[in-house]
């Protein structure tokens, strides 16, 4: 039997347009080539990659080393992550670059800043010296704790360019979040702001970072950028403002010439239960993996601006705001605030004022979007859009319709990426001039990784039953480990099966080979012996004309064993009550089957999600089987969320 049935038959295709077909970085012809390629031997293809898109100082004297689960990629090659975004950018050939905008930046309140390639190169180098200055050396961390501002992305460069490895944590956290990575990492220095603009007000961080920073005694320094001129206290010998240690630096400050399993950064993810997790990338593989793919898959030309919504504290800022983009010596937007301030068409007036070209975001932004209604995107010029990308969750057919017809103007690929911050860099996805894609479906493997779905012995399970979703073999952005805790390395990601990576989703393959992710297989519920995964019953619900979006979970049953529960939130306009709540069990019965059929269907506003838009699933489900929550709650986006849920006052 299917470890996870797969009941969602979704038969639509789109091409790519002709005249996408004939620009794009990557043709038909080199696709196939390549996957030839990686097919037969995955280390020649990266080579080659790491080859043509990345700079080496030194080159390798050996492609791979793999005893599972540690791989070292490009052994003994030698190379550094700044120089690759930047100084590559300014010498021979690309010296035309030196005055193209790397970072197109524009606050909340709308001011506006461009940082050239040489703009960048100079701030990059002077405050790699501030570091140096304040005695930070190789191998030190420096945890970042800022908001959208280009001193972020200069902050990161700067460590790469010296090897201190960043922990960047979002500005979203409590200092209680900030002070378990501070100290976990063991970081000798923070760089923060006053605050950053947050939904017209100034969100604080240099006081979160003061509360998390008492008692720790590992951190030295506190650097501080003045963005909304609060009044912050500032502790004498720790604290300096980051204005003033830049106005004496010097803007001399050569690459350090880095082992390419030197570590770049360390990101932390929250686990299920328990501490986060620091999952620590290295400088060369991972650098080849996102120069690599974003070249690819975004199709980046010089021409381009390209837009991605997400914050630099996750991985996809990581990746696909910072270092595949400028890798490439491409432009790279990025916005400081909330996509629905001053107004609900933010992000479309700030798509037309700058002429985005290629435009990277989130399903739960986009049903965002379609809740907020038509008229706004509507209401500006998208035109300049050439090529759409999703990422974090599966995203239901409809949204992806949705997102092709209104922002799309049906004339753009839709790149559906599969990843994780563990992946480093995109793994399953469309190659947007030579693939076939079809909505809710991350479409086909990047060339030179070997995902698969499995049963949970390891079995290759047939299309189109679902099962485990898996990584056979290593890939140069993989994570090279849980920062200080070897054993937890081995038991999350690799003890379900022998050398072979467990991703914690499950997932089906058709008959064309594409996957087709169906969410994380600690969400899967069964259903009278049916293991029956959260998004497809989603999607039947969101198919519904009148429902924005929601979320399904199991509560136990008597009869069936688990019972679906699913919260919906309506569209605008939409009057929730019985009727409707009868309707849509109706259409889950005919979209996959009356197994499906939710048992009791709730309405509410809202949904409880992560920082990073992920609804939490684990929260509902205790709220669906009336139990007190337990576990943690500190990555929840809105905690009036939860008492609404469960219909208590605030
Ligand atoms: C998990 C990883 C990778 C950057 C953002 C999230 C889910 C991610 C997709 C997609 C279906 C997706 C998976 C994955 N996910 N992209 N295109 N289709 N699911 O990074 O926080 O490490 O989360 O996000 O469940 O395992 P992350």
């Amino acid at each position: 039997m299917a470890d996870i049935e797969s009941l969602l038959k979704e038969k639509r295709t789109f091409k790519p347009s002709k005249e996408f077909v004939k620009q794009a970085n990557w043709n038909k012809r080199t696709v196939a080539e390549y996957r030839k390629l990686g097919a037969k031997n995955p280390q020649r293809f990266w080579a080659k990659m790491a080859k043509e898109n990345v700079s080496w100082f030194s080159p390798w004297k050996k492609v791979l080393d793999w005893k599972p689960p540690y791989a070292k990629w490009f052994v003994g090659a030698k190379t550094n992550v700044s120089y690759n975004c930047l100084d590559r950018h300014l010498e021979g050939e690309n010296a035309w670059r030196r005055n193209k905008a790397a970072i197109i930046w524009e606050g909340e309140p709308g001011d506006l800043r461009v940082l050239t390639y040489a703009q960048l190169h100079r701030e990059v180098c002077k405050f790699a010296n501030v570091l140096k200055g304040l005695g930070v050396k190789k191998g030190d961390r420096v945890a970042l704790y800022m908001p959208m501002v280009p001193e972020l992305a200069i902050a990161m460069l700067a460590c790469t360019r010296i090897g201190a490895p960043h922990s960047i944590v979002f500005g979203g956290f409590s200092a209680e979040a900030l002070r378990d990575r501070i100290v976990d990492a063991g970081a000798v220095a923070v760089v923060t702001a006053d605050a950053g603009w947050r939904r017209g007000k100034p969100l604080p961080l240099k006081e979160a970072v003061d509360k998390s920073l008492e008692g720790v005694d590992c951190v030295r320094n506190v650097v501080v950028v003045n963005r909304c001129d609060l009044d912050v206290q500032m502790r004498p010998g720790r604290d300096r403002w980051w204005h003033e240690l830049m106005a004496d630096a010097s803007p001399k400050c050569p690459p350090a010439k880095l082992d390419a399993e030197h570590p770049l950064f360390i990101l932390y993810t929250s686990g299920t239960t328990g501490k986060p997790k620091g999952i620590l990338h290295t400088t060369g593989g991972y650098l080849t993996h996102v120069t690599t793919t974003a070249k690819a898959i975004f199709d980046l030309k010089d021409e381009d601006v390209y837009w991605c919504t997400a914050d630099i504290g996750w991985i996809t800022g990581h990746s696909y705001v910072v270092y595949g983009i400028l890798a490439n010596g491409a432009t790279t937007l990025m916005y400081e605030g909330a996509p629905t301030t001053p107004g609900p068409d933010r992000f479309w007036d700030i798509i037309e004022r700058h002429g985005v070209t290629i435009f990277y975001t989130a399903p739960t932004a986009i049903r965002t979007f379609i809740r907020l209604g038509d008229e706004h995107p509507k209401s500006h010029d998208l035109s300049s859009l050439r090529l759409l990308g999703t990422v974090g969750e599966p995203i239901n057919p409809e949204a992806w319709m949705w997102y092709h017809r209104i922002i799309g103007g049906r004339r753009c690929p839709i790149v559906d990426t599969w990843w994780q911050t563990e992946t480093g860099g995109i793994m399953i996805t469309p190659l947007p001039g030579a693939v076939d894609t079809k909505p809710g479906s991350g479409t086909l493997p990047f060339p030179g990784v070997r995902p698969e779905v499995l049963s949970g012995e390891g079995e290759p399970v047939a299309p189109p039953d679902g099962g485990l979703l898996a990584l056979l073999g290593p890939w140069p952005g993989m994570l090279r480990g849980i920062w200080g805790d070897k054993k937890r390395f081995r038991e999350v990601y690799w003890s379900k099966w022998k050398d072979v990576y467990f991703a914690g989703d499950g997932a089906h393959k058709d008959e064309q080979g594409y996957f087709w992710i169906m969410g994380r297989v600690d969400d899967v519920m069964n259903v009278s012996g049916h293991r029956i995964g959260t998004m497809e019953v989603e999607s039947a619900l969101v198919s519904h004309a009148k429902v924005a979006e929601s979320a399904v979970v199991g509560r136990p049953d008597e009869i069936t064993g688990t019972a679906i529960v699913a919260f919906v939130t309506p569209r605008g306009g939409t009057e929730p009550g019985d009727r409707l709540a009868d309707d849509l069990r109706r259409h889950v019965a005919r979209e996959i089957g009356a197994l499906a059929k939710p048992a009791d269907i709730r309405f509410t506003d809202a949904l409880p999600k992560t920082r990073s838009g992920k609804i939490m699933r684990r929260l509902l489900r205790d709220i669906a089987a009336g139990k007190e929550t337990v576990g943690d709650t500190s990555t929840l986006e809105d905690y009036t969320v939860l008492a609404r849920l469960r219909g208590d006052e605030e």
